[in-house]
């Protein structure tokens, strides 16, 4: 349950308690919805959480500096692939969600900014902050009165002490070196999943948000006081760690699993059985036991390598997760090596590729372990003929040069034909409904690769498919 609003803090100083005087009609404008929402950062974290507010009742400008973004859904369209969003979009566009590319005038009109910008990684690993850095300058330049920013990007712990003091650097009234105005820094990190964005948004597991002031709780709890979920309140770095912490640790449990799955190859056993096993007991719990190819996706990779460079900045060596990315990183190279073992020779086979979106339910290709197979292929000269049921139309059209060749085929069906081999790289529901007859009368040779554990052993192997898969023995070894 939400715990009751207390009083606000009484801001200090004289030049302060003018902002404290207006409290009372900041709050009576956030209980009322007129109070405007700014988010800043349209990407996939930024536009769902815009128009899921907007959905709620409020008035909000999502704001993006690149202006052919803006463009775009200013004609309504999504610049991605995400269940929903493009109605949703096309339902509160001009009603509740404003695009903006006008970050000042965004600013100035926001009681409440959202920063949802990209935390992009550098090659040591630490998250570049430099977007958070250049929105929290551009807050300082646009304060015209009480506003609570709240960071939603993944950030490293104390990148909110940052924000507080960039605004404060860049506020000073000129004559007397003040503040002359009020906000609030408040951290609430984003656990929402690609694909399912807007249910992650609708009906979250739970809300954390850090805050460090009365004020900044207050207006949190009427946002999302309306969540049927706990709502956890910490203080600002604690929100910021539980962000890392929750990515690294769901790495942690894909990670383990594969490993476990490389030894169910080598004694003849069953990882989804094991993960089904072991998943009864709530205290590990089924999710995120499937074993494959490995994660990959714009968050898992870069957060836990962000997670063990600041562990690292503050002397602690959080070796544990150094492990779970190398573990993660072999897997493309273990699983290529299957496909050899079973083709011999890769130069010159064709190989049919169905997925390269990261996960399914996504167009999303970033670090993707599909792409990386699909590249390892390539380079060594074997033909891919490639499906993905989104993601195709954003991928570069041709292979790197000295490559092999790499088709992009309109249906599963397509990039089966004269295949000596078809793998299996995003798990895409629709795969396993596929007419599985076809795609074997489709086939050079019926040798099927499924990295993601998608179809039954037995089922492939009754159909004529000589069908290999991680973790799980094949049809008649049990
Ligand atoms: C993740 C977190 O789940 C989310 O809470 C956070 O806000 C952002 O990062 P997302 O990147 O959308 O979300 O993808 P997710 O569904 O978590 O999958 C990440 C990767 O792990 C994918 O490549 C997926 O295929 C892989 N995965 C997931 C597995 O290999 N096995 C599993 O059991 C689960």
């Amino acid at each position: 349950m939400l715990q009751p609003v207390s009083a606000p803090v009484s801001p200090e100083g004289p030049v302060l308690q003018a902002a404290a005087d207006t409290w009372g009609s900041v709050m009576e404008q956030i209980r009322s919805k007129q109070a405007r929402i700014a988010v800043v950062g349209m990407g996939h974290v930024g536009l769902p959480t815009a128009l899921g507010l907007a959905a709620q009742g409020w008035r909000v400008f999502g704001v993006d500096s690149y202006l052919p973004l803006i463009s775009l859904l200013q004609a309504g369209k999504a610049p991605f692939y995400e269940l929903g969003l493009e109605g949703l979009l096309l339902e509160y566009l001009g009603k509740g969600f404003f695009p903006l590319d006008n970050l000042n005038q965004a600013i100035r009109e926001a009681t409440v900014v959202f920063l949802c910008v990209g935390t992009p990684q550098k090659s040591s690993g630490e998250a570049d902050l430099s977007q958070v850095e250049t929105a929290a300058r551009a807050i300082a330049q646009n304060l015209n009165g009480y506003k609570l920013i709240i960071e939603k990007s993944t950030v490293p712990a104390i990148t909110a002490q940052w924000i507080d003091r960039t605004i404060r650097r860049f506020a000073r009234n000129e004559q007397q070196g003040k503040v002359t105005v009020d906000f609030d820094v408040a951290s609430n990190p984003e656990f929402l999943q690609e694909g399912v964005a807007l249910q992650s948004i609708r009906q979250p597991d739970r809300v954390v948000c850090g805050v460090d002031s009365e004020r900044a709780r207050a207006i949190l709890e009427e946002i999302y006081g309306s969540l049927r979920c706990p709502l956890l309140i910490t203080g600002l770095s604690t929100a910021e760690i539980i962000k890392h912490a929750a990515n690294s640790f769901l790495s942690m449990k894909i990670s383990f699993i594969n490993m476990v799955a490389d030894l169910c190859d080598s004694i003849g056993a069953d990882v989804s059985q094991v993960a089904e096993g072991i998943g009864m007991d709530p205290r590990i719990g089924r999710r995120f036991l499937q074993a494959g190819i490995g994660f990959g996706g714009y968050c898992f990779p870069k957060d836990l390598r962000a997670f063990i460079f600041l562990a690292q900045e503050y002397g602690v060596d959080f070796s544990l997760l150094k492990e779970v990315e190398a573990i993660n990183q072999r897997r493309v190279e273990l699983f290529v090596k299957k496909v050899r073992s079973a083709l011999w020779v890769l130069r010159d086979k064709t190989i049919a590729a169905l997925g390269l979106a990261f996960k399914p339910g996504t167009d999303d290709t970033r670090e993707s372990p599909s792409l990386r197979v699909v590249n390892a292929l390539l380079q060594e000269g074997a033909t891919l003929r490639a499906h993905d049921p989104k993601a195709m139309p954003l991928l570069p059209k041709a292979p790197p040069p000295g490559a092999g060749h790499l088709t992009y085929c309109d249906s599963p069906y397509a990039a089966a034909a004269g295949a000596q081999a078809l793998l299996i790289l995003t798990d895409w529901p629709d795969y396993r409904r596929l007419d599985w007859q076809r795609i074997h009368r489709e086939m050079d040779l019926p040798l099927l690769v499924d990295g993601r554990n998608l179809l039954d052993p037995e089922t492939m192997s009754r159909l004529g498919f000589e069908y290999i898969s991680v973790g799980r023995p094949k049809a008649g070894a049990r």
